[in-house]
């Protein structure tokens, strides 16, 4: 019977049984996740769906397709906001974004780009189209700025094609930004087209190691804090071998960087979580 979800007990064959049932349907491997977390949220589901034991719920995984879907969106959480921990971007705007242009200026390059990976319904990417927009509006006539932004969930996705955004999420968004670049319309706030247009969003699993490429910036922000140590230092050995030799990344503001990634990245800012590759910052 199930009472209470964080008391569920999972045996290992009902949780390989769930396991396997996302890794055929939807090419998602629990593995990488901490376990404390996954279980915790399957018993969420368990409960949602009124199943009496976690064998019931894994015959309505099967029976019931949509079910996965709905899986997958609790155990892959989607929180985000514009403009979440103000001090970061503020640190981005004043400091590393000039460096950016001026590193790429003084080495002849043409674009820089920017990566937001694990990036939810598209606040963060977007949040950095609009500083730029507002901010760099010469720089990038000059130097343009690429800003893709990755996700495993193609609903959340969706969401972030369409630009729509509810009151909540713009709470930290500087009134400027709200009145120049969104329409109130039913209570939500309506990107405008010039800043969605900045960003391209494609779906994809940070645990692909081809999903990773080159680029000046990468933003990867409340994501790692679901993995376990050895997946995070294989997904910290992927942006290290990607990372332009000039480049920064951004981590969430309770993630940093344990054991044998330590090596790979050179601390810019503690607080606001910046890191550079060890090897560039050896040379300067
Ligand atoms: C809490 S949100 C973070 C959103 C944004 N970066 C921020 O800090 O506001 C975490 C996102 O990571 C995504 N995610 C989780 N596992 C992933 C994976 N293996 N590959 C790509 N994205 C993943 C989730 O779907 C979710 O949208």
């Amino acid at each position: 019977m199930v009472s209470d979800s964080s008391s569920l007990d999972i045996s290992d064959e009902e949780f390989a049984e769930i396991r396997n049932a996302l890794l055929f349907n939807r090419g998602f491997n629990l593995d990488a996740y901490k376990d404390r977390c996954v279980r915790r949220r399957i018993a969420i589901r368990v409960r949602a769906t009124h199943c009496t034991s976690v064998k019931e719920y894994c015959d309505h995984l099967h029976t019931h397709k949509p079910e996965i879907a709905h899986l997958l969106k609790v155990l892959t959480i989607h929180v985000s906001q514009f403009f979440r921990n103000f001090s970061t971007f503020e640190k981005l705007r004043l400091e590393i974004l000039p460096y950016l242009f001026d590193s790429a200026r003084s080495r002849g390059t043409k674009e820089l780009k920017i990566w937001s990976l694990g990036c939810a319904s598209g606040e963060e990417p977007y949040t950095l189209a609009l500083i730029l927009a507002e901010q760099f509006a010469e720089v990038i006539k000059e130097i343009p700025v690429v800003i893709e932004a990755t996700d495993i969930d193609s609903a959340t996705l969706d969401l972030a094609k369409s630009g729509l955004y509810s009151p909540e999420r713009m709470q930290e968004m500087p009134e400027q930004y709200l009145h120049k670049y969104f329409n109130l319309l039913d209570n939500q706030y309506k990107l405008s087209p010039e800043i969605a247009a900045m960003v391209t969003f494609k779906t994809g699993d940070m645990f692909n190691d081809l999903l990773y490429h080159n680029c000046d910036l990468l933003i990867c922000r409340n994501v790692m804090i679901y993995f376990s140590r050895e997946q995070q230092d294989r997904i910290f050995r992927n942006i290290a071998r990607v990372l332009n030799p000039d480049g920064f990344m951004v981590l969430g503001k309770s993630e940093t960087l344990l054991g044998e990634s330590r090596a790979l990245f050179q601390t810019v800012c503690p607080v606001e979580r910046i890191y550079r590759l060890a090897a560039a910052a050896a040379k300067t």
